[in-house]
């Protein structure tokens, strides 16, 4: 079987290839800043390097927002590549698993990790939701979608199922209160509630000056 290392090699390149030219906020270079996140949150503590760095690389191949909602296809993606590549069934198995578990799923949804390692990839995957990143994504988003910026008479509001959560057609600004502000509170590892802190108030700051340029008041 070919080593540790070689297969973190090979399935960068496969997701690189995968994940070219996405425009709406989850392409080759978000993987890239989920993996280099985790890895800044694996210094912390006991967890298993290599299958999480495989859950970061392969965490959105197969993402369910672009396959009408359809969670199974990145797991079973990744059960096929990492089988390819001759990897232990325990090891597909977590990596699988983490993909599986990991995504949000609307404000009133829990999205519990059983693994340290799934811990930290969420974690991970949730930082890259926030900061400047974070702002630069979401528009990126809502422009793929077609929504508008922002409509004040249109509240934000929870979602208790994924369903609703995914058909939402709400404007760009409402998913800051349907999502990225309560990330902070919902993060497993103290290291990731320590690296939000600074890009959760980014964004307050961010908002708070564009409700105020809306009105002219900036
Ligand atoms: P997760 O990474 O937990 O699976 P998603 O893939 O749903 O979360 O979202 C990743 C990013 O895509 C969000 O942090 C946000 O920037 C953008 N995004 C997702 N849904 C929306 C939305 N309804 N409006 C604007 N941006 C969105
Ligand atoms: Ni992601």
């Amino acid at each position: 079987m070919i080593d540790q290392a070689e297969i973190l090699a090979q399935t960068e390149v496969y997701v690189k290839e995968k994940l070219s030219g996405e425009g709406s906020g989850h392409d080759w270079w978000h993987i890239y800043r989920v993996r280099q996140n985790a890895r800044s949150l694996c210094q912390q503590g006991d967890v298993d390097t290599f299958v999480v760095e495989l859950a970061a690389l392969l965490h959105d191949i197969g993402d369910h927002k672009f396959h009408n909602g359809d969670t199974s296809v990145g797991p079973r993606l990744a059960r096929a590549w990492l089988m390819e590549l001759g990897v232990d069934e325990a090891i597909i198995g977590h990596v699988t698993e983490i993909i599986a578990d990991l995504s949000f799923k609307g404000s009133g949804v829990a999205t519990p990790m059983r693994t340290r390692e799934g811990m930290v990839v969420q974690d991970a995957d949730r930082l890259d939701a926030l900061g400047a990143i974070g702002i630069a994504r979401t528009f990126a988003f809502g422009g793929h979608k077609g929504r508008p910026l922002y409509d004040p008479a249109i509240p934000p509001t929870e979602h208790h199922s994924f369903a609703a959560y995914q058909s939402s057609q709400a404007p760009t600004i409402n998913h800051f209160y349907e999502k990225l502000l309560l990330l902070k509170e919902r993060l497993n590892t103290p290291a990731a509630r320590r690296m939000a802190e600074a890009r959760h108030m980014f964004m307050e700051q961010f908002l708070a000056q564009f409700f105020a340029e809306w009105e002219g008041k900036a």
